[in-house]
């Protein structure tokens, strides 16, 4: 059943391929601008493939960690959760005040119900002691999704005034904060120290930095939220150096293990196959607005900060969220549709390099203002094209293993 969800991300994927190269042709005059469809090329991504993707693994992970049998299906989970996007879907491009707010309600009773479902699985009492719960993804995943309240809460009323009553100074900034660097950061961190193991083939380097790296994320993702909710630099910073150096961290756990095996030995297949630099060099486009930000702070001339803030929060969802997608989304179709087969990441050598010059092209276009049109063009070109490899792998790994469904059930009745 939780391929249910895998459907509707993949579904969701196919529409961002197509919202990419759209962005693609109107930034090279060829197609005319459509109203609304900035805030869908990037909630298809963020919402669509990896939310969903995010809600069908979770407490799957969670039982396989905690030695739990695995969870049964909520439906009710997932008839909010997508009964939500859909309504979102319609309402945010149209800003119908009923539908959006319907929407934000759908996803946000999703998020208690399957944070509710996470915190009822902790380690079973024998269990406890055996498997480290305190080094499992967990408790990543239960404080992501409570900044996904605060996000979805701070984008629900984001056109209608709610910001005034809950005095938030600069609420866009504070919601892509709350989801980026609370959501996305904390369950990406999760994922990365549940699987890791499994698809690098060795563990992460200090497994006993999981606690701290977790708290150096959650503070550093309150302070990037209270920020510019209180228009304050006496958070922003302190937590942008927290979320900075848990992030370094984090790298270093996966890269070290890669360059340097445990044994001694270089058995490095695995550590050159392009998923696990998806996943990696991903991690360089959360880190490039943060590079530029001192600059725009202290005015640098020749840095534009407007344009910069423009487009920065889509170079980070197609640089970061996407690309991390790209590596993982296929290891957990293929955990969930070919339970029989070895996972291993997605992505090839040319999803790898294209998704990376995207993210090059999209900020020569901000420091290059006379190339802006065609290079914006060219960058979105290239994550379109990106996704295509992927998005085949997807689509391959659905068909095989709808087919292996039905071979399991028999022979169709004939009529
Ligand atoms: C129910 C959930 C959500 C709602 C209702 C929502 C709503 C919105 C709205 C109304 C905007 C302003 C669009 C504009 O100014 O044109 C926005 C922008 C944005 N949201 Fe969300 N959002 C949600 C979830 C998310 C998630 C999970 C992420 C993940 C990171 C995210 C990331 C962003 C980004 C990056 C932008 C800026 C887009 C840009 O400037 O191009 N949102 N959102």
């Amino acid at each position: 059943m939780p391929t249910l969800y895998f459907l509707m991300s993949g579904l969701f994927i196919v529409m961002a391929v197509i919202a990419a190269l759209d962005a693609s042709l109107t930034s090279l005059n060829l197609l005319p601008w459509f109203n609304g469809l900035r805030w869908l090329r990037v909630h298809l991504i963020t919402l669509g493939a990896m939310t969903e993707t995010i809600f069908g693994v979770l407490p799957l992970l969670v039982a396989i960690r905690h030695g739990r049998p695995r969870p049964a299906f909520r439906w009710d989970i997932w008839l909010a959760l997508n009964a939500g996007l859909l309504t979102l879907l319609v309402g945010i491009p149209i800003v119908n005040e009923a539908l959006i707010v319907a929407g934000g309600t759908l996803v946000f009773s999703a998020a208690v119900l399957l944070i509710d479902q996470l915190r009822r699985m902790g380690p079973t009492v024998g269990a406890e002691h055996a498997a480290s719960p305190e080094r499992h993804g967990r408790r990543f995943y239960i404080a992501g999704l409570s900044f996904f309240l605060l996000g979805i809460l701070i984008g629900t009323g984001l056109w209608f005034g709610w910001s005034d009553w809950l005095r938030i100074a600069v609420p866009l900034e504070a919601h892509i904060h709350a989801n980026s660097w609370g959501l996305m950061s904390l369950v990406f961190a999760g994922l990365i120290v549940d699987t890791y193991a499994m698809w690098a083939g060795r563990p992460l380097a200090w497994p006993r930095s999981v606690t701290p790296i977790f708290w150096l994320t959650v503070f550093g993702a309150l302070g990037l939220v209270l920020g510019p909710w209180l228009q304050s630099l006496y958070f922003t910073v302190p937590g942008l150096i927290l979320h900075q150096t848990a992030t370094l961290w984090l790298m270093l756990n996966m890269l070290r293990p890669l360059i340097l095996p445990p044994s001694g030995s270089w058995r490095g297949a695995r550590a050159l196959e392009p998923g696990i630099w998806h996943v990696i060099t991903s991690y360089f486009w959360i880190s490039a607005p943060v590079i530029v930000a001192p600059l725009i702070l202290l005015g640098v001339r020749g840095v534009p900060g407007v344009t910069i803030e423009q487009n920065a929060p889509q170079a980070l969802i197609y640089g970061w969220v996407f690309q991390f997608g790209f590596a993982l989304l296929p290891y957990f179709f293929r955990r969930a549709f070919l339970p029989d087969e070895p996972a291993r990441l997605g992505g090839n050598w040319f999803s790898l390099v294209a998704a990376n010059l995207g993210g090059v092209f999209l900020w020569a276009s901000i420091f290059v203002e006379s190339l802006y049109g065609p290079f914006h063009g060219i960058a979105y070109a290239l994550w379109g094209a990106a996704a295509v490899p992927v998005t085949v792998e997807l689509w391959r790994i659905i068909t095989r293993g709808l087919a292996r469904l039905d071979a399991v059930g028999g022979p169709a009745a004939t009529d």
